[in-house]
This record gives C-alpha cells, structure tokens and sequence, in this order.
C-alpha cells in the first residue's frame, strides 16, 4: 500500500511530525511505502470558487504547490493528515489544502481511499471533536473511509516523545494499516 503522509504543521519535529513518523515506522514495518510531506514547504494559494474544477477535466487552474501535491494524493492508498489543533480546528495551512481538494468532488479521484487523522494538542482528546467532526464529515462527502484517529496532549515543541503511551499507540497503528 501507499501512504501519504501530509504534516500540517509548521514545527518540523513537533509533536505532529513526530507522531507520524512512528506511525510511519509501524507501516514501514508491514512493508507499506511511506512519503512525507510538509505542507508549510508548499506554497498553496486559498481556493476562489472559480468553479473550473466543476467543469471538463475537473482540474484546478490555480498553479502553485497543490499541482505537485495533488498526483501524490490521487497515487496513494491512505493518506494521513497530520494536523496540530489550532482553535479546535486544523492549522491555516492543512486548511488551505483541504479548500483546495474541491476538484476531487466532481473527478471523484479520492473515493474509496482510506485517511486517518493525527491531532496532538494541549488540552487532548475531548478537544479534538470539532477537528474529528469536520474531518469525518468532510472526507465522507468525498467518499473517503476513515480508519482511524490518534489524538494526544502535548504542547511544547517534541513534548510528546514523553508519552510513551501516544507513542506506542502511534507505532501500532502503523502496523495495523
Ligand atoms: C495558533 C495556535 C492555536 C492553538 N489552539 C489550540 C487549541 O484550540 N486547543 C489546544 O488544545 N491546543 C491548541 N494549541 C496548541 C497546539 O495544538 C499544541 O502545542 C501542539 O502540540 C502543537 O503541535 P506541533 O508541535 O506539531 O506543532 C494551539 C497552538 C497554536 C500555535
């Protein structure tokens, strides 16, 4: 299988980042090709409602970092959105990015794949229902299947190397994929 991995944060090596490189270590094992991408490396302009996507190809006609992004999504099997918790949602930059999936409504190049949901954030789990809601049902509009989500407490930056837990938790849901 192949596996996305799209890191919404902007702290290389944070929590996000770290999290889901154990889950990547845990598919790694099952033998599943890994690719990890940092979206804050990409420039991704706000969707416009220009409706192009809605029409022909069903192609985006904004031209900047989704253009590379987007093969990589149609290419993979489970794509994982790593996103910290951003005032009960996910970061500017993963929402840039989601805005931008519009195409994916009418060309239906993301139905049937899988996607999980990686969340640290300060206040934990019973946070994350908003960011858990609007992913579900968002993906679901796509027609996507969510496997599954690993949300943890952390704050500062690689904290969550402590959680042993999280990060057993993290290691074995990549060898569940
Ligand atoms: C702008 C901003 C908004 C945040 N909003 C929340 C929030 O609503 N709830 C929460 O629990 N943590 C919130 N946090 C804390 C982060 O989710 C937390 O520090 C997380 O571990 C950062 O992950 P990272 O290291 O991958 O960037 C916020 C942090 C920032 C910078």
């Amino acid at each position: 299988m192949k596996i996305l991995a799209l890191i919404g944060s902007p702290r290389k090596e944070g929590n996000t980042d770290i999290l889901v490189e154990e889950i990547l270590k845990g598919s790694e094992k099952k033998g599943h090709k890994n690719e990890k991408l940092y979206l804050y490396e990409y420039d991704i302009a706000p969707c416009i409602d220009c409706r192009a996507c809605k029409k022909a190809d069903y192609v985006c006609p904004l031209y900047d970092g989704m253009q590379e992004i987007y093969p990589k999504m149609e290419e993979a099997d489970l794509i994982i959105f790593g996103t910290p918790l951003y005032w009960y949602g996910p970061t500017g930059k993963m929402k840039l990015l989601i805005d931008r999936m519009r195409p994916f409504v009418a060309n239906r190049k993301l139905e049937g794949k899988k996607f999980v949901l990686v969340t640290p954030s300060e206040e934990g789990a019973d946070a994350c229902r908003p960011i858990v809601d609007m992913f579900n049902m968002s993906f679901d509009y796509l027609k996507m299947r969510f496997i599954g989500t690993l949300l943890a407490k952390a704050y500062e930056k690689g904290e969550i190397k402590e959680n042993q837990e999280a990060m057993k938790k993290a290691y074995e849901f990549g060898l569940s994929f």
